[in-house]
């Protein structure tokens, strides 16, 4: 739920550095920030609370140097409990992503011996505790054999990178919790996304589970996490480029973001015949499969089930990653799991994961992160090829797991043209939603609805997945309150919500849904909902027509478009940030 970077090379002024590469992680957790640099044998450090904005730092000039953006988890948001956390001497900093779920116990008994916190975090554990072990040692190795010692100690999903002024090293190691080390001629960079690393290195090594990492002037040494041993470390070339990461030329990377939707979609039409082909052979060869995802990516999860369902007549289960594991018990070896995540490295998801692989189940995912925790353990990836999102809310890895479930589907069926067929009509489709005039006509929409605080949204059969994924875009980012669900459940409840001027969005696509799903838009619209209907005809029910293109079963493909302009456009209008929503981070790493 953090973002960390620490950079050790030629000295420069590193803390300006540290504070570049935090703004790339700040969709990771932004409530507080903090740069520590080692200087004359002591840890120089600026913390504060707050989004890290235009901040910059006064630290000397150094070649060691790392920090940290906070999504908090123990302890509230303050100046004290931003990272670095030091030890008593100030020789050691730590900064750290995870919870250490032992922490209390730990923290009690270095109390009892006398050390002294100065902050509420779990994290603080850890620089006392590499002070006891370490004591007066300036030997690099026992450093490291420290760090292996203590992170031993910790019970959780943790990284942690400890910066040691005397041996002059970061000496870092993770459980789940994602860290990559990058390297050039002249440095070496570790951080918790190789979206940070950008532009200072071409080639990284993704951090093992059991791997200790040191990073000193004479370069990366990777050890076993069990024995201590020392091991080859072997580099891969890091693809992404610094446009990847930029907004070129957009306000946000949110609206960045969804343009870029044509491009992934059409790279999925061109590129991914092999890759659906061997999916859709795992799940015939499985007996029982089943899609699991959280938020956004379980709503990708169950517009696949829905998909499966209708285009392949085949019956794939579907779970919300947290609720898995209370369903789980049925997974044998024949079973499949196929995990939806943007990043890789949602908790939830990889649990899910591991307890399917311990009961020898087969794991396939739909990853965005080449090289993320997800991507590593499944025996199967497909990367969605959607580039970083930036933006905290999750829009074209949405798009581009619902297409390669679509065109899945399509293989099982035997029909897979007729899929290619129907996602180049929806690459073209949501080219049309995102021309000027159709984005204009959601913008007026937005400034409509703005000062509203409720919304609706309501679909069937392959739009129900397209309605909650269109609430969560809308209330995420606009925070007004939007609920999706099941045109059909109108009646059983939602209605007696619906008062004069409350906006309904009503997704009608010509399918066999239409009759039923624009009853339910007259009912809402009897009790005075203000309807916004999204449908390639124009129908009388509606206030606002936003017309889509008719693109069969890739509906949910174009429906979803007007959504995340919408939840985009709400939030210009009400003045909020649209690439950092409050109390969200992208990264849910922490259960
Ligand atoms: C919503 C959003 C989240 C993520 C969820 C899963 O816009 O971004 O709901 O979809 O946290 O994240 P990943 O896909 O990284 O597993």
């Amino acid at each position: 739920m953090c973002g960390i970077f620490g950079y050790i090379g030629p000295q420069c002024d590193t803390g300006l550095m540290v504070l570049d590469a935090l703004r790339r992680l700040e969709y990771r957790g932004y409530d507080s920030w903090g740069v520590g640099v080692a200087v004359n044998g002591h840890v120089q450090v600026t913390k504060r609370a707050g989004r890290i904005g235009d901040a910059s730092v006064a630290l000397p000039e150094a070649s060691i140097g790392f920090g940290h953006t906070r999504w908090a988890t123990h302890g509230g948001v303050s100046d004290e409990n931003a990272h670095p956390h030091l030890d008593c001497t100030g020789r050691f900093a730590v900064i750290h992503n995870g919870i250490i779920e032992n922490f209390r116990a730990l923290r009690a008994r270095l109390e009892g011996a006398g050390h002294v916190f100065r902050s509420e975090t779990d994290t603080e554990v850890v620089s006392h505790l590499i002070e006891e072990t370490v004591r007066d040692s300036t030997d690099p190795e026992t450093v490291v054999s420290a760090v292996r010692t203590v992170f031993g100690m910790l019970r959780g999903l943790n990284a942690i990178i400890v910066l040691d002024t005397a041996t002059q090293q970061l000496v870092a190691a993770k459980n789940v919790s994602p860290l990559v080390v990058g390297r050039n001629e002249n440095a070496s960079y570790i951080a918790s996304d190789a979206v940070a690393l950008v532009g200072h290195v071409d080639e990284v090594h993704y951090v093992e589970d059991d791997e200790v990492v040191a990073l000193s002037a004479s370069g990366v040494r990777v050890y076993d996490g069990q024995t201590g041993e020392p091991r080859p470390v072997v580099f891969i070339p890091l693809t992404l480029q610094p446009a990847d990461t930029s907004l070129g030329g957009f306000d946000h990377y949110l609206i960045k973001e969804i343009h870029e939707q044509p491009r992934v979609l059409r790279a999925i039409a061109e590129n991914y015949a092999e890759p659906v082909r061997r999916l859709a052979a795992m799940i015939r060869e499985s007996y029982g499969s089943f899609l699991i995802g959280c938020g956004t990516a379980s709503y990708a999860a169950l517009s696949g089930a829905y998909l499966f369902s209708r285009i392949a007549r085949r019956h794939v289960n579907f779970a919300v990653g947290s609720e898995f594991k209370y369903q789980e018990h049925f997974l044998t070896e024949r079973s499949l799991v196929i995990a939806l995540s943007q990043s890789g490295e949602t908790a939830d998801i990889i649990e899910a994961v591991m307890a399917a692989k311990r009961a020898g189940a087969r794991v396939a995912a739909l990853v965005n992160v080449p090289g993320s925790t997800l991507d590593r353990l499944a025996d199967f990836s497909i990367h969605l090829g959607a580039g970083p999102e930036q933006s905290v809310l999750s829009t074209k890895a949405y798009t581009a797991k619902v297409a390669i479930l679509m065109l899945t589907a399509h293989v099982l069926n035997g029909s897979e043209h007729v899929g290619r067929e129907h996602l180049w009509r929806a690459v073209d489709g949501v080219e049309q939603a995102l021309a000027p005039a159709s984005e204009r006509r959601v913008q007026e929409i937005a400034d409509r609805i703005a000062d509203q605080e409720h919304c609706f949204v309501i679909g069937r059969g392959l739009s129900y997945p397209t309605a909650l994924e269109a609430a969560l875009k809308i209330k995420e980012v606009s925070y007004i309150h939007a609920e999706g669900f099941a045109g059909g459940e109108l009646k059983h409840g939602v209605i007696a919500l619906v008062e004069d001027g409350t906006p309904c969005i009503v997704f009608s696509p010509l399918d066999e849904t239409r009759d039923d799903i624009l009853s339910g838009a007259m009912e809402m619209r009897s009790r005075g909902g203000f309807i916004i209907g999204v449908s390639p005809e124009a129908e009388e029910v509606f206030d606002v027509h936003v017309p889509v293109a008719e693109v069969g079963d890739a509906s949910p493909l174009v429906g979803v478009i007007p959504a995340q302009l919408l939840g985009y456009y709400l939030a210009v209008r009400r003045g909020l940030d649209p690439d950092k929503p409050r109390n969200l981070a992208k990264s849910v790493t922490v259960k």
